[in-house]
C-alpha cells in the first residue's frame, strides 16, 4: 500500500550516478550509503581539495571498519571504495541523475550551489537538499526546472537512523517524488513525506528537547544533572549527548531557525551558542566527560 501522498513508484527515474555537494560529516556519511546500497558511482565535492580529501578519508575509514567487523567482504569493500570519488570540478557532475546538497545551512549558500549546478546537469536530474530546517521551496526558488526539487533529510548517524524525511513542495513532480521514495527504499530507510515547514517533523521535536535542556543549563542546572534526570524517560541518548552527535553549531543553528519561524514556541539559549563556539575540541565527548563540557559552558558564559 502506498503511503499517504506518495506517487506511483512506476514513475521513478533510474539513478545511475549520484552527486553529493559538500564533503562534511553528514554528506560523507550518506555518500557512503549511496555507494553501498545503490552500487553506483558517487561523486563528492567541496570548496577545496583538502575538504574533499577529509571526506574521502572518513569514507575509507568507515569502509575499513565495516570490513573489520565482517559486514563487508574484501571485494565489496574494494568495490564501494572505488565507487566514491572526489573532485572540486563541478562539471564532472554533468552525468549525475541524482544530486543532493549538504552544504552550510544558509539559504543564500544553498541557492548559490543550486544555481551553479543546475546548468551543468541534465534537465531530468533530481536536485535534492538535505536541509534540516530551511524552506526547501526557498532553496529552489531560482531553479529553471523546479519540478526536479525535493527535500531529502537524513539523520545522524546516517548508517543506523532508519528515517528519511522526503519534503515535497508545490513544484515537485510526481516523477521526482517517486524517484526520491524509491531511492530512500533502496538505501534501506523508511521515508515519510512531510510538508515544507520549518523543522519538518522530527527537528521540531528535537529542537524542543535540545532547547529545553539548554534552558535548564542557562538556569544553572549542570549538564550531567540534565542528562541523568532524563536518562530514565527512554530517550536513546541524553539531549547533550545528542547535541554532541549532531554538532553544537548545527544544533545552535537549528534552534535559531526554529526560533525565527516560531518565536513563541522555541528558545534560543545563550549557552548553546557559547558552547557551539568552544566545543569543537570537545566533540565526541560522552556522558562520562560531560563535566568537561559543563566547565567549558560555565567559562564561556560565566554562569
Ligand atoms: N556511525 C556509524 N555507525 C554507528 C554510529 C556512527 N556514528 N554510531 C553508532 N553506530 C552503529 C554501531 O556501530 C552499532 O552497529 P553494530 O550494532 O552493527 O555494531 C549500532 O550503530 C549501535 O551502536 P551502539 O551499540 O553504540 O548503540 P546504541 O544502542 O548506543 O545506539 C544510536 C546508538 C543509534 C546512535 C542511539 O543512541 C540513537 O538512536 N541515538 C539518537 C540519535 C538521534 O536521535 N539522531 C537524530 C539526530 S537529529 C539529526 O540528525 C537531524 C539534523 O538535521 C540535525
Amino acid at each position: 500500500k502506498r503511503p499517504a501522498g506518495a506517487p506511483d513508484r512506476e514513475l521513478a527515474q533510474p539513478v545511475k550516478k549520484v552527486g553529493v555537494i559538500g564533503a562534511g560529516l553528514m554528506a560523507s556519511q550518506f555518500a557512503l550509503l549511496f555507494a553501498r546500497k545503490l552500487r553506483v558511482p558517487v561523486l563528492i565535492t567541496d570548496l577545496d581539495q583538502s575538504r574533499v580529501d577529509k571526506g574521502l578519508a572518513y569514507i575509507h575509514g568507515e569502509i575499513e571498519k565495516m570490513y573489520e567487523k565482517g559486514r563487508l567482504s574484501h571485494d565489496d569493500a574494494n568495490q564501494i571504495k572505488a565507487l566514491v570519488s572526489g573532485t572540486t570540478d563541478k562539471k564532472l557532475y554533468a552525468d549525475c541523475d541524482w544530486v543532493i546538497e549538504a552544504v552550510f545551512e544558509e539559504l543564500g549558500v544553498k541557492q548559490q550551489v543550486f544555481a551553479e549546478i543546475e546548468p551543468i546537469i541534465s534537465e531530468t536530474a533530481v536536485l535534492a537538499t538535505n536541509t534540516s530546517s530551511l524552506s526547501v521551496e526557498e532553496i529552489g526558488a531560482n531553479l529553471k526546472n523546479p519540478e526536479r526539487l525535493v527535500g531529502f533529510h537524513f539523520f545522524n548517524p546516517v548508517a543506523v537512523m532508519p528515517l528519511i524525511e522526503v519534503v515535497k513542495v508545490d513544484t515537485t513532480s510526481d516523477e521526482t517524488l517517486a524517484t526520491a521514495m524509491t531511492v530512500a527504499k533502496k538505501l534501506g530507510k523508511s521515508a515519510v513525506i512531510t510538508a515544507d515547514r520549518p523543522g519538518f517533523v522530527v527537528n521540531r521535536l528535537l529542537a524542543k528537547v535540545m532547547g529545553e535542556a539548554a534552558r535548564a543549563l542557562d538556569e544553572g542546572t549542570s549538564m550531567p544533572v540534565v542528562e541523568r534526570a532524563l536518562a530514565p524517560i527512554g530517550l536513546p541518548m541524553g539531549p547533550f549527548e545528542l547535541i554532541d552527535l549532531v554538532g553544537w553549531k548545527v544544533a545552535a543553528h537549528v534552534q535559531d531557525t526554529m526560533v525565527a519561524a516560531f518565536p513563541e514556541r522555541f528558545y534560543a539559549s545563550p549557552n548553546l551558542h557559547a558552547l557551539a563556539d568552544v566545543s569543537e575540541p570537545l566533540v565526541k565527548s560522552k556522558l562520562g566527560k560531560v563535566e568537561d563540557l559543563s566547565k567549558a559552558g560555565k567559562k564561556a558564559v560565566k554562569l
